[in-house]
């Protein structure tokens, strides 16, 4: 990390410190807090979560007090940061300090020096006064304040004798020194990104992340419940967690044709600061599962701190081996033929290897026999993903891929399949000698053979 960096997460984390405590947001904004997440307490489904659970105030207080250790509340999130955190100098509670590369963190620089212009402007006029700081930026607007505080009291103190017009002055060039860095390397912090995120995203997404806003139940598909760690739209193997570039993506472009919106119109660093939300209302998602399970098999111990500790660790694991499950396609993407889109339809209809029809159908309309189940009652009905809402295959014939419909986009959802929904992985699927089933090149064909069919009816309607 640079040290220019280091010193700007000092000077917003002091001015934190310093005007942050008794700091009022104008406007009556009431507070909120992370609530239990209820699949757990209603034992839904899954026969891990803990039944007791449901009964046990007392552990549910456990529970309560444990996650807001680790992860604040959504009025002052922050990441509890065990000791050998601490001795690597890492810290994700500035993630744009630490974990952004140089490059990005230059191009997140370069537009806040646009952004804030007429911010820098007015600071360079020695104009203070006409520094009005955007309405997310909470702790920017702080250590602004904190400077206007003093910059007034200096002012007033004229006409009392309390200060001089040459202190004035000074403060005055000393300001003008140090707060553009202020600005031009301003990256949200949680709290900002939470800020932003409770404007943006909870009335779909939910104060706690489990996709249960008040919009939710009128969409379909549902916004996503960040808790149980699975994200659809991913570039990675083996059902990873998703990197910080997948995440990026999804807020850029959306996730056409569903609810989710593309948020392009938000600058570069809000857009990670975002990201780093939704990380920290997923890993606390997980976290919280995981320790109801852990309750469930110890319920006469509670909840160690060690037990809460290694819990946190195991999730960020998962977090940070997902940059090692990219899949890399270095070639040239191989090109469309008549015969390789034919082998691809092979491909798609053979019940021994792709068998892409058993859900897709043998039209692509998403109406085969695997698509639907039997419920309690005997009535067919489409299968769940693991979130327990229906699902459709997608049908193809429509061009609308969720997730790009570049070759190398559909490449990486057949080769990996869509997390928590039955689209499978198939480079994963093994004949009985072990090899792989399908080859690079049989993936491509059955792309080629996708695009082939709706390409034909984009073209058509
Ligand atoms: C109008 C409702 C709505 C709003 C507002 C909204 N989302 Fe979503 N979001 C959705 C829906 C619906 C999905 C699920 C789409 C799907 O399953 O294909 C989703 C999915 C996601 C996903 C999961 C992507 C994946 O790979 O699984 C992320 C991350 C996400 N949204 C983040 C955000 C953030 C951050 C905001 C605010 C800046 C936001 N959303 C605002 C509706 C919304
Ligand atoms: C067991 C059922 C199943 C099988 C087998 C299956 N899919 Fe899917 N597929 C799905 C479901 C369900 C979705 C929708 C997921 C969603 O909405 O998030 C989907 C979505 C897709 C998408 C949309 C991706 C996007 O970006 O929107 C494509 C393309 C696709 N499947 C192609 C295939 C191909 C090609 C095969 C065979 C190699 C295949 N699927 C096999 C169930 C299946």
């Amino acid at each position: 990390m640079h040290d220019i960096r280091r010193n700007v997460a000092l000077l917003l984390g002091s001015a934190l410190v310093l005007v942050g405590c008794d700091f009022q947001f104008e406007g009556q904004r009431p507070s909120l807090r992370f609530g239990l997440n209820s699949n757990i307490l209603a034992n839904e489904d899954s026969g891990v979560y803990a039944a007791e659970l449901a009964q046990d105030p007392n552990a549910q207080a456990q529970i309560r007090g444990a996650l807001e250790m680790l992860f604040g509340t959504p009025d002052a999130p922050s990441f509890a940061r065990p000791e050998e955190w601490i001795d690597d100098e890492y810290d994700p509670n500035y993630a744009g300090y630490y974990e952004i590369s140089d490059a990005a963190f230059e191009a997140i620089m370069a537009q806040n020096e646009q952004l804030f212009a007429p911010e820098l402007e007015a600071i360079a006029r020695g104009n203070f006064a006409d520094v009005r700081v955007q309405r997310e930026a909470l702790d920017l607007r702080d250590y602004w304040s904190g400077i206007m505080a003093e910059y007034e009291e200096l002012q007033a103190g004229l006409e009392s004798g309390d200060s001089t017009e040459s202190e004035l002055a000074e403060f005055v060039a000393a300001i003008q020194e140090e707060a553009p860095a202020a600005f031009i390397e301003w990256y949200p912090s949680l709290r900002e990104s939470a800020e932003l995120y409770r404007q943006q995203c909870l009335h779909c997404h939910g104060v706690e992340g489990g996709g249960d806003g008040t919009t939710a139940p009128f969409l379909n598909p549902r916004p996503r419940d960040y808790r149980p760690g699975i994200f659809k739209f991913t570039s990675l193997d083996n059902k990873s967690r998703p990197r910080r570039e997948d995440l990026y993506r999804v807020l850029t472009d959306g996730i056409y044709p569903t609810a989710m919106p593309s948020f392009r119109r938000f600058s570069n660093a809000q857009l990670n600061g975002l990201v780093d939300y939704v990380r920290l209302l997923s890993i606390r998602g997980e976290t919280e599962i995981l320790l109801a399970v852990e309750f469930a098999d110890n319920v006469d111990e509670g909840l160690p701190m060690e037990l809460i500790q290694s819990t946190y660790l195991d999730v960020w694991e998962k977090w940070d081996a997902a940059a090692d499950e990219y899949i890399f396609f270095d070639g040239e993407v191989p090109e469309s033929t008549p015969e390789a889109i034919a082998h691809g339809r092979e491909l798609y209809m053979d019940a021994k290897s792709a068998n892409c029809v058993s859900c897709h159908g043998e039209n692509g309309r998403g109406d085969g026999p695997s698509a639907f189940e039997m419920d309690a009652d005997g009535n067919e009905v489409r299968v769940k993903d693991d979130w327990g809402n229906e699902i459709a295959p997608r049908d193809l014939n429509r061009g609308l891929f969720r997730f790009g419909r570049r070759p190398i986009d559909i490449y990486r959802r057949i080769y990996a399949g869509i997390n928590g929904t039955p689209m499978p992985s198939h480079a994963s699927m093994k004949d009985s000698e072990g090899e792989r089933l399908l080859s690079d090149q049989d993936l491509w064909d059955i792309v080629h053979y996708v695009r082939s069919v709706s390409v034909k009816e984009a073209s058509e309607g």
